[in-house]
Protein backbone atom coordinates (compact mmCIF):
# COMPACT_ATOMS: atom_id res chain seq x y z
CA UNK A 1 0.00 0.00 0.00
CA UNK A 2 0.87 3.71 0.17
CA UNK A 3 3.44 5.14 2.19
CA UNK A 4 1.26 7.55 4.88
CA UNK A 5 2.99 10.46 4.87
CA UNK A 6 3.28 13.11 8.14
CA UNK A 7 3.03 16.92 7.70
CA UNK A 8 3.47 19.00 10.45
CA UNK A 9 1.30 22.02 10.21
CA UNK A 10 3.17 25.11 10.76
CA UNK A 11 -0.12 27.10 12.78
CA UNK A 12 1.18 25.37 15.60
CA UNK A 13 4.91 26.53 15.54
CA UNK A 14 6.41 29.65 16.57
CA UNK A 15 5.51 32.50 14.32
CA UNK A 16 8.25 35.05 14.96
CA UNK A 17 10.78 32.04 13.69
CA UNK A 18 8.50 30.49 10.96
CA UNK A 19 11.99 29.56 8.43
CA UNK A 20 13.37 28.02 11.53
CA UNK A 21 10.85 25.68 12.73
CA UNK A 22 10.19 24.93 8.71
CA UNK A 23 13.66 23.72 8.80
CA UNK A 24 13.57 21.93 11.95
CA UNK A 25 10.47 19.85 11.21
CA UNK A 26 11.49 18.94 7.51
CA UNK A 27 15.18 17.67 9.17
CA UNK A 28 12.96 15.76 12.13
CA UNK A 29 11.37 13.96 9.08
CA UNK A 30 8.24 15.48 8.07
CA UNK A 31 7.19 14.19 4.73
CA UNK A 32 5.46 17.45 3.96
CA UNK A 33 4.98 20.92 4.90
CA UNK A 34 1.04 22.28 5.51
CA UNK A 35 0.86 25.59 5.53
CA UNK A 36 -2.80 27.15 6.65
CA UNK A 37 -3.97 29.81 5.15
CA UNK A 38 -7.09 31.76 6.52
CA UNK A 39 -8.92 34.85 5.65
CA UNK A 40 -11.28 35.43 8.88
CA UNK A 41 -14.25 35.34 6.53
CA UNK A 42 -14.57 31.71 5.45
CA UNK A 43 -13.04 31.06 9.09
CA UNK A 44 -12.61 33.06 12.38
CA UNK A 45 -9.07 33.47 12.20
CA UNK A 46 -5.95 35.06 10.40
CA UNK A 47 -3.06 33.79 9.33
CA UNK A 48 -0.80 34.52 6.29
CA UNK A 49 -0.81 34.63 2.72
CA UNK A 50 1.29 34.16 -0.09
CA UNK A 51 4.55 36.29 1.04
CA UNK A 52 5.15 34.05 3.59
CA UNK A 53 5.01 31.27 1.88
CA UNK A 54 7.55 32.50 -0.78
CA UNK A 55 9.66 33.65 2.56
CA UNK A 56 9.54 29.86 4.04
CA UNK A 57 10.32 28.22 0.48
CA UNK A 58 14.31 28.39 0.63
CA UNK A 59 14.20 26.88 4.00
CA UNK A 60 13.49 22.94 2.77
CA UNK A 61 12.78 21.41 -0.52
CA UNK A 62 9.55 19.31 0.94
CA UNK A 63 6.68 19.93 -0.73
CA UNK A 64 4.97 22.62 0.34
CA UNK A 65 0.80 21.57 1.17
CA UNK A 66 -0.90 24.68 1.11
CA UNK A 67 -4.51 24.32 2.79
CA UNK A 68 -7.06 27.65 1.85
CA UNK A 69 -9.52 28.19 4.16
CA UNK A 70 -10.31 31.46 2.38
CA UNK A 71 -13.46 32.89 0.29
CA UNK A 72 -12.93 33.24 -3.04
CA UNK A 73 -10.24 30.94 -3.42
CA UNK A 74 -9.79 31.46 -6.86
CA UNK A 75 -8.23 35.35 -7.24
CA UNK A 76 -5.15 33.54 -5.42
CA UNK A 77 -4.58 30.65 -6.58
CA UNK A 78 -1.49 31.81 -9.06
CA UNK A 79 -0.07 34.22 -6.31
CA UNK A 80 0.02 30.34 -4.28
CA UNK A 81 1.38 28.35 -7.49
CA UNK A 82 4.10 31.44 -7.86
CA UNK A 83 5.06 31.52 -4.13
CA UNK A 84 6.06 28.29 -4.07
CA UNK A 85 3.10 25.66 -3.09
CA UNK A 86 3.83 22.15 -4.68
CA UNK A 87 -0.24 21.57 -3.61
CA UNK A 88 -3.28 23.78 -3.02
CA UNK A 89 -6.25 22.70 -1.64
CA UNK A 90 -9.26 24.46 -1.35
CA UNK A 91 -12.14 23.98 0.34
CA UNK A 92 -15.67 22.66 -1.17
CA UNK A 93 -17.78 24.77 0.83
CA UNK A 94 -15.79 27.83 -0.48
CA UNK A 95 -17.56 28.67 -3.62
CA UNK A 96 -20.09 27.47 -6.23
CA UNK A 97 -17.14 26.63 -8.59
CA UNK A 98 -14.77 23.71 -6.68
CA UNK A 99 -14.32 21.95 -10.20
CA UNK A 100 -12.86 25.31 -12.04
CA UNK A 101 -11.06 25.73 -9.04
CA UNK A 102 -9.05 22.19 -9.14
CA UNK A 103 -9.05 22.78 -13.01
CA UNK A 104 -7.16 26.04 -12.37
CA UNK A 105 -4.43 24.69 -10.09
CA UNK A 106 -3.45 21.61 -12.31
CA UNK A 107 -3.51 24.49 -14.87
CA UNK A 108 -0.75 25.94 -12.78
CA UNK A 109 1.24 22.88 -12.52
CA UNK A 110 0.23 22.16 -8.71
CA UNK A 111 -1.25 19.26 -7.27
CA UNK A 112 -4.78 19.93 -6.37
CA UNK A 113 -6.49 19.28 -3.36
CA UNK A 114 -10.24 19.52 -2.45
CA UNK A 115 -11.38 19.93 0.86
CA UNK A 116 -14.33 18.86 2.89
CA UNK A 117 -15.67 20.59 6.56
CA UNK A 118 -16.71 17.77 9.23
CA UNK A 119 -20.07 18.85 7.87
CA UNK A 120 -20.07 17.72 4.69
CA UNK A 121 -20.60 14.99 3.18
CA UNK A 122 -18.36 12.84 1.26
CA UNK A 123 -20.30 12.29 -1.71
CA UNK A 124 -19.50 16.09 -2.42
CA UNK A 125 -16.13 14.79 -3.84
CA UNK A 126 -17.56 11.91 -6.28
CA UNK A 127 -17.83 14.51 -9.48
CA UNK A 128 -14.13 15.48 -8.83
CA UNK A 129 -12.27 13.04 -8.94
CA UNK A 130 -10.87 12.76 -12.10
CA UNK A 131 -9.74 16.87 -11.24
CA UNK A 132 -8.08 16.05 -8.06
CA UNK A 133 -5.09 14.85 -6.65
CA UNK A 134 -5.88 15.05 -2.85
CA UNK A 135 -8.98 15.04 -0.82
CA UNK A 136 -8.06 16.38 2.39
CA UNK A 137 -10.81 15.08 5.58
CA UNK A 138 -11.39 18.10 8.39
CA UNK A 139 -11.28 16.35 11.75
CA UNK A 140 -11.80 19.59 13.45
CA UNK A 141 -13.74 22.56 12.62
CA UNK A 142 -11.07 24.84 10.37
CA UNK A 143 -10.09 27.82 12.19
CA UNK A 144 -7.65 26.58 14.92
CA UNK A 145 -5.26 24.59 16.00
CA UNK A 146 -4.97 22.05 18.72
CA UNK A 147 -8.80 21.22 18.93
CA UNK A 148 -10.23 17.80 19.68
CA UNK A 149 -10.20 15.22 17.21
CA UNK A 150 -13.97 14.25 15.66
CA UNK A 151 -14.39 11.09 15.59
CA UNK A 152 -18.16 11.32 13.40
CA UNK A 153 -15.39 12.18 10.64
CA UNK A 154 -14.14 9.24 10.70
CA UNK A 155 -17.41 7.80 8.48
CA UNK A 156 -16.39 10.58 5.87
CA UNK A 157 -12.92 8.91 5.46
CA UNK A 158 -13.98 6.02 5.23
CA UNK A 159 -16.72 6.54 2.31
CA UNK A 160 -14.26 8.95 0.57
CA UNK A 161 -11.48 5.83 0.40
CA UNK A 162 -14.56 3.83 -0.66
CA UNK A 163 -15.60 6.26 -3.49
CA UNK A 164 -11.90 7.04 -4.73
CA UNK A 165 -11.15 3.66 -5.02
CA UNK A 166 -8.01 2.30 -6.97
CA UNK A 167 -7.67 6.19 -8.22
CA UNK A 168 -4.27 7.85 -7.27
CA UNK A 169 -5.38 9.68 -5.00
CA UNK A 170 -4.40 10.74 -1.50
CA UNK A 171 -6.50 11.59 1.82
CA UNK A 172 -5.22 13.59 3.90
CA UNK A 173 -6.37 14.42 7.70
CA UNK A 174 -6.71 17.54 9.71
CA UNK A 175 -7.13 18.26 13.18
CA UNK A 176 -6.70 16.63 16.03
CA UNK A 177 -3.97 13.81 15.10
CA UNK A 178 -1.56 12.59 17.48
CA UNK A 179 -0.25 9.38 18.44
CA UNK A 180 -3.75 8.24 19.73
CA UNK A 181 -6.02 9.10 16.89
CA UNK A 182 -3.67 8.46 14.01
CA UNK A 183 -4.39 4.63 13.94
CA UNK A 184 -8.35 5.09 13.72
CA UNK A 185 -7.80 7.59 11.04
CA UNK A 186 -5.55 5.47 9.20
CA UNK A 187 -7.76 2.48 9.33
CA UNK A 188 -10.68 4.28 7.94
CA UNK A 189 -8.42 5.04 4.72
CA UNK A 190 -6.05 7.87 5.42
CA UNK A 191 -2.36 8.24 4.19
CA UNK A 192 -1.64 11.90 5.06
CA UNK A 193 -1.60 13.02 8.77
CA UNK A 194 -1.55 16.46 9.77
CA UNK A 195 -0.17 17.04 12.99
CA UNK A 196 0.22 20.87 14.39
CA UNK A 197 0.16 20.84 18.36
CA UNK A 198 1.26 16.78 18.49
CA UNK A 199 4.79 17.84 16.79
CA UNK A 200 4.86 21.56 18.37
CA UNK A 201 3.36 21.54 21.31
CA UNK A 202 3.19 18.35 22.61
CA UNK A 203 5.92 18.31 25.63
CA UNK A 204 9.11 17.55 26.43
CA UNK A 205 9.96 14.51 23.65
CA UNK A 206 11.95 16.39 19.59
CA UNK A 207 10.29 17.25 17.22
CA UNK A 208 11.86 14.03 15.40
CA UNK A 209 10.61 12.00 18.08
CA UNK A 210 7.00 13.27 17.92
CA UNK A 211 6.68 12.49 14.24
CA UNK A 212 8.38 9.24 14.73
CA UNK A 213 5.16 8.46 17.50
CA UNK A 214 2.56 10.01 14.77
CA UNK A 215 4.16 7.71 12.16
CA UNK A 216 4.05 4.44 13.94
CA UNK A 217 0.53 4.73 14.61
CA UNK A 218 -0.37 5.55 10.94
C1 LIG B 1 -7.11 23.79 11.43
C2 LIG B 1 -5.96 23.64 10.47
C3 LIG B 1 -5.06 22.55 10.85
C4 LIG B 1 -4.35 22.75 12.19
C5 LIG B 1 -4.28 21.42 12.86
O1 LIG B 1 -8.03 24.70 10.93
O2 LIG B 1 -6.44 23.38 9.16
O3 LIG B 1 -4.11 22.26 9.84
O4 LIG B 1 -3.06 23.27 12.05
O5 LIG B 1 -3.75 21.61 14.14
P1 LIG B 1 -3.81 20.44 15.23
O6 LIG B 1 -3.05 19.28 14.69
O7 LIG B 1 -3.20 21.07 16.43
O8 LIG B 1 -5.28 20.10 15.43
ZN1 LIG C 1 -4.90 22.60 7.65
Amino acid sequence: SIRPLIAPSILSADFSRLGEETRAVAEAGGDWIHLDVMDGHFVPNITFGPPVVKALRPHTTKFFDVHLMIAPADPYLAAFAEAGADGITVHVEAGPHIHRSLQTIRALGKRAGVALNPGTPAAMVEPLLDIADLVLVMTVNPGFGGQSFLASALETVARVRALVAGRDIRIEVDGGIDATTVEAAARAGADVFVAGNAVFKDGPASYAERIAAIRSGA
